[in-house]
C-alpha cells in the first residue's frame, strides 16, 4: 500500500446564471462533489463522493459489518434497522431550516469501502453522526479520507464545533477520533445499550481555536 497523505481535487465546477434587475450576473460556484484521496490501497485511488441511491444496499452492508466489528453480538436487528437501505436513502441528503445532513461514501475500484454521515446546523454546532469502513479495509487510510471530507463539509457550512461519541471499549475508533483532534468531554454509562458506555467527544474547528 502506498499511502501518500490526503490530496483533494475539485472535480465539478457549476456555472449558475442569474438575471437580476435587467442585467446578467454570472455566479461561479465551486462545488466540492467528488474528492480523490491521495491513498492507494490496491490498483486504484480512493474517491470520496456523495451517496447515490444505487449505493444503498452496499452502504448498508458496510455499516453493519463495521459496527458488528466492535459491538459483536450486541449489534442486533434494532441496531441494523438504522442502517436499512431505505433509511440511508432518506438520510443521505437532508436539508431544512434546522440542519443539513449528508452521507458520503469512499469508493475503491468501483466498490464502496467506507461511509460517513455528517450534519451541519445554522448555529454552528455540527455532528459527526457515524463512520464505518469495511473491516477488510481497516487501517488503509480510508477513515482518514472520510474525516477529511467531513471537515471540508463542516468548513463549507461554517461550523464552529463538532459533536460525536464513541463506545468506551472501541479502541480503534477512540484512537481515530483523538488523532483527528476530538477531545473527550464527558461519559455516559450504559447509554445506547446496556453494557456499553459512551465517551462524549468534541472538536473545535481549527479557525476557532
Ligand atoms: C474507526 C474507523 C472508521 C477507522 O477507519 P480506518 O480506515 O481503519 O482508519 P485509518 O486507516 O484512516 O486510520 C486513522 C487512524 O485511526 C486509528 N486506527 C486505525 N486502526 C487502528 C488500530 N487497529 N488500532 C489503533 N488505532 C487505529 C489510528 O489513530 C490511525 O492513525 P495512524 O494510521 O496515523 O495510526 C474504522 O476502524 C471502523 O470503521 N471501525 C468500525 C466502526 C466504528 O467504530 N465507527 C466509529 C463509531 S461511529
Amino acid at each position: 500500500m502506498g499511502r501518500t497523505g490526503i490530496v483533494f481535487r475539485v472535480t465539478r465546477v457549476v456555472l449558475c446564471w442569474r438575471l437580476s434587475s435587467g442585467c446578467c450576473t454570472i455566479l461561479l460556484r465551486l462545488t466540492l462533489e467528488s474528492m480523490h484521496c491521495g491513498i492507494r490501497t490496491g490498483a486504484d485511488m480512493v474517491t470520496v463522493r456523495p451517496f447515490k441511491k444505487k449505493d444503498a444496499e452496499r452502504v448498508s452492508e458496510v455499516l453493519i459489518a463495521a459496527f458488528k466489528s466492535f459491538l459483536k453480538d450486541l449489534f442486533d436487528e434494532k441496531s441494523a434497522a438504522h442502517f436499512h437501505p431505505d433509511v440511508l436513502t432518506k438520510e443521505a441528503h437532508v436539508e431544512d431550516l434546522f440542519q443539513v445532513s449528508r452521507i458520503f461514501v469512499a469508493e475503491e475500484n468501483d466498490t464502496v469501502v467506507g461511509v460517513v454521515k455528517v450534519t451541519a446546523r445554522p448555529g454552528g454546532l455540527g455532528t459527526f453522526d457515524y463512520v464505518g469502513v469495511d473491516p477488510d479495509s481497516h487501517a488503509h487510510g480510508i477513515g482518514s479520507c472520510l474525516m477529511a471530507r467531513a471537515v471540508a463539509f463542516w468548513t463549507e457550512h461554517k461550523q464552529r464545533k463538532i459533536d460525536t461519541c464513541v463506545s468506551a471499549h472501541n479502541k480503534k475508533a477512540i484512537m481515530y477520533y483523538l488523532k483527528n483532534d476530538f477531545i473527550p468531554e464527558g461519559y455516559r454509562r450504559d447509554h445506547f445499550r446496556k453494557g456499553v458506555d459512551e465517551i462524549i467527544l468534541g472538536r473545535f474547528l481549527k479557525e476557532d481555536v
